[in-house]
């Protein structure tokens, strides 16, 4: 087995990120340009806004990932990026810089889903997890429970109907009046750490986030009470995420008993209280979890570029681009 560089762009939502990565799992690089600037100003991603943010550091980051890799574009043995699902014209930007660098230099390069590399990289991060085993993505986009059997072999067990849960905590947090800053997410789950979730029995007769918004109005001045809000709301939301998550797991070892692993990743999980609330309902079950650290959890390059060189592997890459490719071919 060969000895594999890889490239990782990733640009679908509000970040851009690139890293390197050696097929030996070590991580050579992770270069992150976060938008939460423009998140704040805006109260959410707006794609044309997104797609110029991300135009104007696309450059700058790949470069900087390759210098901390020290590395340069001949090292490399491929290049990935993230091909959806995410917003088009998000895309569109790392997939324009992806096949620019894989044509100036006849490299191959790897189309890779977002979903399927939020799964993988806790093949990167634990590396003797064998197929089978049960992956809970919980991110801004999406919520999905799939049994991966093989590469490229899932068996969706559950996803998302309304919103994911990222965005039921970002919502959550803009009620609130926290400071998004650093996304939604952890700053409802600092705030909850002073609260109590004794409102949690409300809540649960409305919908998460949409009843903590209705709270949150009568009590704007009051910490204790929007801590208690927080708290609850996470209650509530997590709570979801358990019975699903239980469900989904006696799903599974009726088709597959040999499962022994269950991922979660995604950004919601470098949340604590997510992490050991599900890891509960694993270990009753008797799975082990798997949970990435933050870094891997939340939108990275490494993770692309990782689920790239799974892929590559198996022979599944597309030859380099044209070494000058007009701009709009993509
Ligand atoms: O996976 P990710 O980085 O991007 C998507 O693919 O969507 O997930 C981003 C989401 C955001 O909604 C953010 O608020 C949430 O993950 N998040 C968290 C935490 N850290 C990030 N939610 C709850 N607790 C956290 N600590
Ligand atoms: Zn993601």
């Amino acid at each position: 087995d060969e000895e594999l560089v890889v490239l990782g762009i990733e640009t679908s939502c509000d970040d851009t990120a690139a890293a390197v990565v050696r097929s030996n799992g070590e991580i050579l690089s992770q270069v992150v340009s976060s938008q939460a600037d423009l998140l704040v100003r805006y109260g959410g991603v707006a794609p044309k806004m997104a797609e110029e943010a991300h135009s104007l550091v696309i450059d700058q980051v790949v470069q900087e990932a390759l210098d901390k890799a020290k590395l340069t574009e001949e090292d490399l043995s491929a290049v990935a990026v993230t091909i959806g699902p995410g917003l088009s014209l998000c895309l569109r930007v790392g997939v324009r810089k992806a096949r620019k660098l894989a044509g100036a230099y006849a490299l191959p390069i790897i189309g890779v889903h977002h979903m399927e590399a939020h799964a993988l990289v806790a093949r990167l991060f634990q590396s003797d997890l064998q197929f089978p085993f049960m992956a809970f993505l919980i991110s801004g986009g999406h919520n999905l429970l799939v049994l991966a059997r093989d590469l490229g072999h899932y068996i969706q067990l559950g996803t998302t109907i309304d919103d994911a849960i990222g965005e039921a905590y970002d919502k959550t947090a803009k009620w609130l009046g926290l400071d998004m800053r650093k996304s939604g997410g952890p700053a409802v789950e600092e705030l909850a750490r002073e609260g109590s979730h004794e409102t949690a029995q409300r809540l649960q007769f409305l919908l998460c986030s949409d009843a903590a918004i209705h709270v949150a109005e009568a009590s704007e001045e009051d910490r204790k009470a929007r801590a208690d809000i927080a708290a609850s709301f996470q209650r509530v939301a997590v709570l979801h995420l358990e019975e699903k998550c239980e469900r989904a797991i006696e799903w599974a070892m009726e088709i597959e008993p040999s499962v022994k692993h269950l991922v979660v990743s995604g950004g919601v999980a470098s949340n604590q209280y997510v992490r050991s609330r599900l890891n509960k309902i694993i270990e009753k079950k008797g799975l082990q979890l798997v949970c990435p650290p933050p870094s891997l959890c939340t939108d990275n390059g490494a993770m692309i570029a990782w689920a790239g060189i799974e892929h590559f592997r198996m022979g599944r890459y597309d030859p380099p681009p044209p070494a000058c490719e007009p701009e709009d071919a993509v």
